[in-house]
């Protein structure tokens, strides 16, 4: 509850100064409603609660947050308040190639290039990788570490009866580490690799997770993982897809399997799609790509994600949602 607390209050501050900074909110159509505020609490209290009792089951570690200590948390917030004028400015001129005008982009995909969620220099600098968390949990009112930890428990039901030592973990796209650290804090001895293309977020996982058993970083696309056929137990997916254009999304769903051993476990966490949630919901699905640049989310939101997973060889577990995310839980086939 004290995260739900100071992200709203970091909400609140980071509003005034996109205000200050020139935006204006876009008034949503009467036909798009979205759940009320007291809705959107409930709900985020609720993943609190279940965030909750997996710790108290064992399944995930306690706090943990922030790991660089309370001086470098107010420095990034601050500069994540100084940066607001020119993410504000580049979304009013809807401008989103600074990253491939002004950053080393040899070799990178074109859709990778975009300065995604008009975030200064998108995927490519320092300084976003620096801010990035801050920037989510922010959006989130601090939910966004409670939606990841989800996965924590489809991956303690496959553990029972393994030994975490034998075991290999794959974060494809691991971002910064944040979700990759909670798995290391439950699991100290799991053989554990994330993969990023991004080479700055690579360095802030890595200096996230340095006081911990260290793990195999691979900068790489998740196109082509340079990791052998069958050679992992779990692969897990964070906030991956919807930012993927959608023959790119079954590449990699293709790639997700090719990497598991038969009977491996799959676990997706992304943004809900339009009808998984009742009352609303999708009302938020329709304004985040407006204010935020999202250019394959609209897509993503309606996607056959079930339908593509299974054509890979990943059929369904479970599935469930989690505030405005939603967790797929899916097995490689046996016989593959
Ligand atoms: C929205 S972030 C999510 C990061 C992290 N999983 C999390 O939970 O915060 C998307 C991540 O996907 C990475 N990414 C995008 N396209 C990729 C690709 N084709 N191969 C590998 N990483 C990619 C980006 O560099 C970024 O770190």
């Amino acid at each position: 509850m004290v995260r739900l607390g100071w992200y709203t209050a970091m909400g609140l501050l980071a509003d005034r100064a996109a205000r200050q900074a020139g935006y204006r909110p876009v008034s949503r159509p009467a036909d798009r409603p979205v759940p009320d505020r007291d809705t959107v609490m409930a709900d985020i209290i609720d993943l609190f609660r279940r965030d909750a009792e997996l710790v108290r089951s064992g399944v995930a570690a306690l706090g943990g947050e922030p790991a660089g200590g309370l001086r470098d948390h107010f420095g990034r917030l601050r500069a994540m308040l100084d940066d607001i004028p020119s993410t504000i400015e580049r979304q009013t001129a809807r401008r989103v190639d600074t990253a491939s005008t002004s950053l080393d982009t040899s070799g990178l995909p074109n859709y990778f290039t975009q300065d995604f969620h008009f975030q200064t220099g998108g995927y490519l600098s320092d300084q976003s990788a620096r801010l990035y968390d801050v920037q989510v949990e922010t959006l989130f009112r601090g939910s966004a570490f409670a939606m990841r930890r989800q996965a924590l428990a489809p991956i303690a039901d496959f553990m029972r009866g393994r030994d975490q030592r034998d075991v290999r973990l794959l974060d494809v796209a691991c971002g910064t580490g944040r979700f990759l650290r909670e798995v290391r804090r439950a699991y100290p001895a799991m053989q554990l690799a994330g993969l990023d293309l991004s080479r700055p977020y690579l360095s802030e996982a890595e200096l996230h997770l340095s006081n911990l058993r260290g793990v195999q970083w691979i900068e790489g696309n998740a196109e082509a993982v340079p990791l052998a056929d069958a050679s992992q137990d779990i692969v897990t997916s964070i906030y991956l897809f919807h930012e993927l254009p959608p023959d790119v999304r079954r590449t990699v769903a293709a790639e997700i399997a090719r990497l598991l051993k038969p009977g491996g476990l799959f676990v997706f966490i992304d943004s809900l799609q339009r009808g998984d949630r009742s009352g609303g919901w999708d009302g938020f699905l329709d304004g985040f790509p407006e204010r935020f640049h999202e250019p394959y989310f609209r897509h993503y939101t309606i996607d056959d994600l079930d339908n593509a997973f299974t054509a890979a060889g990943l059929h369904a577990v479970a599935t469930w949602p989690a505030f405005l995310s939603k967790v797929m839980v899916r097995r490689k086939q046996m016989n593959a």
